[in-house]
């Protein structure tokens, strides 16, 4: 039986895609159950509902957070969704949604964790003349960007890199090892 993945997004969700197309492989552990956002016109809805996914939208605006919360756990809920991955989704969780699915979310963070948690990754690490930048995937705790690393990749920084052609390099990278760390965990 496949694992029921639920991928929560903010943007343009080029993780989750790459999460989705990994999951057409047969052998892939995991079949994508529901793709949630907290915002109603993320572009990587609409590719999601043209891919005939399970959607769901739900703004945190005019709520209080434990109630935005309560229902996006409710739709995963719903769709039987047994392990979360955070691609893109720019919000952070509260201790007690963290909680509910400890051990349970996984995240991918554009930088080699634990250094430069937070924002801003790829420029902090030119600025400090680092030979490397990279990825990590990692387990949500309570603590941003501070859960399990459960794999990274490593990308060379060369000279005149701006953070943008850093990223550029580092989202592919992010594209393959994600998926690969997912299926991984959820082999497990
Ligand atoms: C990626 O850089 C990822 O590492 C970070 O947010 C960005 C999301 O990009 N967590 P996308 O929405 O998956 O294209």
């Amino acid at each position: 039986m496949k694992r029921k993945l639920g991928i929560l997004i903010s943007g343009r969700g080029s993780n989750m895609m790459a999460l989705v197309e990994a999951a057409r492989d047969p052998a892939c552990p995991y079949e994508v159950a529901l793709i949630a956002s907290d915002k109603l016109e993320a572009p990587g809805l609409r590719w999601a509902s043209q891919k005939r996914i399970p959607t769901f939208a739900q703004t945190p605006k005019g709520m209080p957070k434990s109630e935005y919360e309560e229902r996006i756990d409710a739709a995963l809920r719903a769709c039987d969704v047994e392990a979360i991955a955070l691609a893109g989704y720019m919000r952070l969780l509260t201790d007690d949604f963290v909680a509910r699915w400890r051990g349970r979310i996984v995240n991918i963070h554009p930088s080699l964790l634990p250094k430069y948690k937070g924002l801003d990754t790829h420029a902090r690490a030119i600025e400090a003349g680092d030979s490397h930048g990279g990825c990590s995937v990692h387990i949500v705790t309570e603590e941003l960007d501070g859960g399990e690393v459960l794999g990274q990749a490593q990308v060379p920084i060369l000279p005149g890199d701006t953070s943008e052609t850093l990223a550029e390099r580092v989202l592919a990278e992010e594209h393959r090892l994600y998926p690969r760390i997912v299926a991984e965990w959820l082999s497990r």
